[in-house]
């Protein structure tokens, strides 16, 4: 998909035309502004601009395709109108697309429509069925330029905000891929040469540890997790800088790289375990998050961290009670081999901690099931020990829809991560405050970093789409910080 100022083709087009809805009735407004020219029928009772609802009219070489955003549209919901209709409706596109902004009705936010209309569009072309043996065919947008009518004193400022939703929904696409990947075609070392790969392709340094190389740093949490998989664990450092950055913050990303969990000896239930080769969703979120900066070359100065490992289970797998060491130093108790994204989330965050004393640090992970029971696939669950940086995060997830909510970080709640034996435990023991606990755990790994987020993403990563019948990726954490750093 590309983004244009002008159509080249003398193919058929789709016009889309997005259409608020005002009481229960497309805007009015709205529709007396669209040319004479295409001579709508009185269109009142065919069409009310429910949010995804569509109308076709057809007129010789075009086609008019009225597209309803809903009341009280937001960015989130420009973006999943479009996206539907790219997903759901393909048959009515053109390799062309045109999308008409009429008049001023989107007020000061024209271009955020403009890129949460392309983002939906570029991800509207998603196909999960990668592995079908009758490939499906490619997306009609695949190929296909989008063009932006607004009136010109818009068109730089909408043309720069298209270009960021097309550059974001690129990164998004490429990790959903990878969320949605089966863990026997998803080890570590696919992990890492993606991360390779798009290093060199878009311009960031990747470095790749093995596990001999793991072993020599002592990491010994990600190893323990890794021991009992025939796949050897490994670690992804990712370095990017924008141009003339030098005197920027440094922003450390650490995502969590767990390419299946089975729990381990600790074993998960069978029924809903093969959702769990989305547990490296924070990896994928970190990953695409570097490569989007870097394709948009961002004013930015990242270092991101992915401890990638498979959980498994054989004899040489971790058990309860063994105590196990850490890159930090710190001594852990094991007392469920199913909490295994906190000990590998513990080495990346006090190597990046330690190494690097980035002025923020900010951790993604699939961490607990707590976080899904308590929003459901609404929000990401979000601890900060930074007030400033919690309601940044907050504010950015709320105008993009890619939502947090904060849940604190009382210290009576680590004292339940007391050990008798270790410096601490991966498990409270009690089925209470999963979420909370977790994050307590990765707080004792930070170094007392001043300006440290965790963001546990179990719910949001992986969920309902229109993707899918079953549970699909959804990008999750891409369009979050890529705006937060936008905004720093
Ligand atoms: N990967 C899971 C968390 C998860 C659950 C992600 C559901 C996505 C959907 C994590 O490693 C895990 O198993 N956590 C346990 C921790 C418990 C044993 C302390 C959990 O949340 O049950
Ligand atoms: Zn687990
Ligand atoms: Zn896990």
């Amino acid at each position: 998909m590309r983004i244009s100022t002008a159509l080249a083709t003398a193919g058929p087009i789709t016009t889309i035309v997005p259409i608020q809805q005002v009481d229960s009735k497309a805007d009015q407004e709205a529709l007396a502004a669209l040319p004479n020219s295409w001579q709508l029928p009185d269109i009142d009772s065919l069409f009310s601009a429910e949010h995804g609802e569509h109308l076709l009219h057809l007129q010789q070489q075009e086609r008019i395709l009225l597209l309803g955003v809903g009341k009280n549209w937001h960015f989130n919901k420009v973006l999943r109108a479009f996206r539907q209709l790219a997903i759901k409706q393909a048959k009515l596109l053109s390799a062309d697309v045109r999308v008409h902004w009429p008049q001023n009705l989107w007020g000061t936010e024209l271009h955020s429509c403009c890129e949460a209309a392309t983002n939906g569009l570029c991800q509207g072309q998603y196909t999960i069925a990668k592995y079908k043996t009758q490939a499906p065919e490619a997306h009609i947008l695949s190929n296909a330029t989008v063009v932006h009518t607004v009136a010109e004193e818009e068109q730089i400022a909408c043309q720069t905000a298209a270009t960021r939703g097309l550059a974001i929904g690129k990164s998004q696409l490429g990790i959903m891929d990878l969320v949605n990947a089966p863990s026997n075609k998803k080890t570590p070392q696919d992990l890492a040469k993606w991360a390779e790969q798009s290093a060199q392709q878009h311009g960031y340094q990747a470095e790749i540890w093995d596990k001999a190389k793991v072993t020599e740093a002592g990491m010994e949490a990600l190893l323990a997790v890794g021991q009992g998989s025939p796949t050897p664990p490994c670690f992804i450092l990712l370095r990017y800088e924008g141009p003339d950055c030098a005197d920027k913050p440094l922003v450390g990303l650490v995502g969590k790289g767990v390419t299946f969990d089975t729990g381990g000896l600790s074993i998960k239930p069978s029924t809903n375990m093969h959702y769990m080769k989305s547990d490296m969703g924070g990896a994928a979120a970190v990953l695409g998050t570097v490569e989007a900066a870097a394709r948009m070359e961002l004013p930015v100065r990242l270092v991101a961290a992915i401890p990638c490992t498979d959980n498994s289970v054989d004899a040489d797998a971790v058990k309860p009670s063994d105590v196990i060491g850490s890159y930090s130093g710190k001594t852990i108790e094991i007392i469920d081999t199913d909490a295994e994204g906190r000990l590998i989330l513990a080495d990346g965050l006090s190597y990046i901690a330690r190494n690097y004393k980035p002025d923020v640090l900010i951790n993604l992970a699939t961490l607990t099931g707590s976080s899904v029971r308590t929003f459901g696939y609404q929000a990401a669950a979000l601890f900060s020990v930074d007030d400033a940086l919690a309601q940044q995060l907050k504010s950015v997830g709320s105008t993009n829809g890619e939502r947090v909510w904060q849940l604190p970080l009382w210290e009576e709640y680590g004292e339940q991560m007391q050990s008798d034996v270790a410096d601490i435990k991966n498990f409270s023991g009690r089925p209470m405050a999963g979420a909370i606990t977790a994050a307590k755990f990765l707080q004792f790994f930070t170094d007392e970093h001043p300006h440290w987020a965790h963001l546990d993403i179990a719910g949001v990563a992986f969920g309902d789409t229109d993707f899918a019948k079953g549970k699909a990726a959804t990008g999750y954490g891409v369009q979050l910080l890529v705006d937060y750093l936008e905004q720093l």
